[in-house]
C-alpha cells in the first residue's frame, strides 16, 4: 500500500513557494518533503491508523473485530477535525474502540499523528464524507455511540440540504447503532440547534437524555474540541444534545 508520505508529495505551488522563499536546495522530491514538513505546511506522516480503501473505493462492510483484533464496543466519531477528543476518549477509554470518520485529508494526518504520538491502538481513521461511507462500512447494530461536534451548520436556507442531521441520515444511524446505542451532537448555532431539536424529536428511535429544555448548555467528559475550545472563548453558547436509540419492544420490528 502506498504511504501517506508518498501520497502528499508537495504540489507545484508549493515547491514553487520554498524556490522562492531559498529553501529549495535540490531537485528530489524526498528534500523537498522533508523540508516542507520541516516548515510546519503539513503534520508528521504517520498513518498506520488510517484504513485505506481498496482500489474501487469500500463496498461492503469492515470487519472491525479483525480489524482491531478483538471484540469491543465501537464508537465512531464524524467529522473530528484535529482528533483531539478522539485521542483523548480513546486514551482514556482503551477497552473500547474508535472510528473516525473525516472528510479532508490534511485533518485525517493530523489526527493520525496525535494517535501514534499517544501510541494509541484502538482507533481507525476513513477519509471521505460521511454520508457516502457510513451505510457501507458499518453493520446495523454494530455502533455503541456516534458523536458529532461541531457539524457545518450551513446557514443559508438553499444550503440547508447539506446539513448532516437529516431524516435520512437518522434513519440510518437508527439502523446501525445498537439498542441502546448512544447519539451526541453539539453545536454552537443556535438556528442549526433548533434543527437538531425538531428533527431528533420527530424521530421515533430517539430518546432524548436531558429533561427540560432538551440539551445541556455546558460540557461533559465527552467534549473537549478544538472547535468547542476555541468558541468557548469567543463567549459563543454552545448547546449538547444527548440521545438514545431506543430498545425495540417485543412485536415491534425495526426492518432491519
Ligand atoms: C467545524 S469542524 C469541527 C471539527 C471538530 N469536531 C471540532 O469540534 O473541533 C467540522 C469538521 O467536520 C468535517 N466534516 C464536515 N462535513 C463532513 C462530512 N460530511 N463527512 C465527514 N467529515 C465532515 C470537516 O472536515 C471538519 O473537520
Amino acid at each position: 500500500m502506498q504511504s501517506a508520505f508518498f501520497r502528499f508529495k508537495p504540489s507545484r505551488v508549493i515547491r514553487t513557494m520554498l524556490r522562492m522563499m531559498g529553501t529549495d536546495g535540490d531537485d528530489s522530491a524526498a528534500r523537498e518533503t522533508e523540508e516542507i514538513d520541516s516548515l510546519g505546511i503539513y503534520p508528521a506522516m504517520t498513518s498506520s491508523c488510517i484504513l485505506e480503501p481498496p482500489p474501487d473505493g469500500w463496498k461492503e462492510s469492515i470487519d472491525w473485530p479483525e480489524v482491531f483484533g478483538r471484540i469491543a464496543p465501537l464508537h465512531l466519531e464524524i467529522g473530528p477535525g484535529k482528533g483531539l477528543l478522539l485521542a483523548t476518549q480513546a486514551e482514556r477509554y482503551p477497552q473500547w474502540d474508535f472510528v473516525g470518520i473525516e472528510m479532508r485529508r490534511p485533518r485525517v494526518e493530523k489526527c493520525a499523528g496525535k494517535v501514534t504520538e499517544r501510541g494509541l491502538t484502538n482507533v481507525r481513521l476513513l477519509e471521505g464524507p460521511v454520508e457516502t461511507l457510513l451505510d457501507t462500512v458499518f453493520s446495523a447494530g454494530s455502533l455503541g455511540g456516534v458523536f458529532v461536534n461541531f457539524p457545518d451548520p450551513w446557514p443559508k436556507r438553499r444550503h440547508h440540504p447539506r446539513r448532516l442531521i437529516q431524516p435520512q441520515f437518522l434513519d440510518c444511524l437508527s439502523r446501525l447503532l445498537s439498542p441502546g446505542g448512544v447519539f451526541r451532537v453539539a453545536t454552537d448555532h443556535h438556528e442549526y440547534a433548533l434543527w437538531i431539536h425538531e428533527h431528533m424529536e420527530k424521530h421515533d428511535r430517539f430518546e432524548n437524555q436531558i429533561e427540560g429544555l432538551g440539551y445541556r448548555t455546558q460540557g461533559d467528559e465527552w467534549s473537549g474540541t478544538i472547535h468547542e475550545k476555541k468558541f468557548l472563548a469567543w463567549g459563543r453558547s454552545i448547546r449538547y444534545f444527548h440521545y438514545h436509540r431506543i430498545e425495540i419492544e417485543e412485536g415491534q420490528t425495526l426492518g432491519l
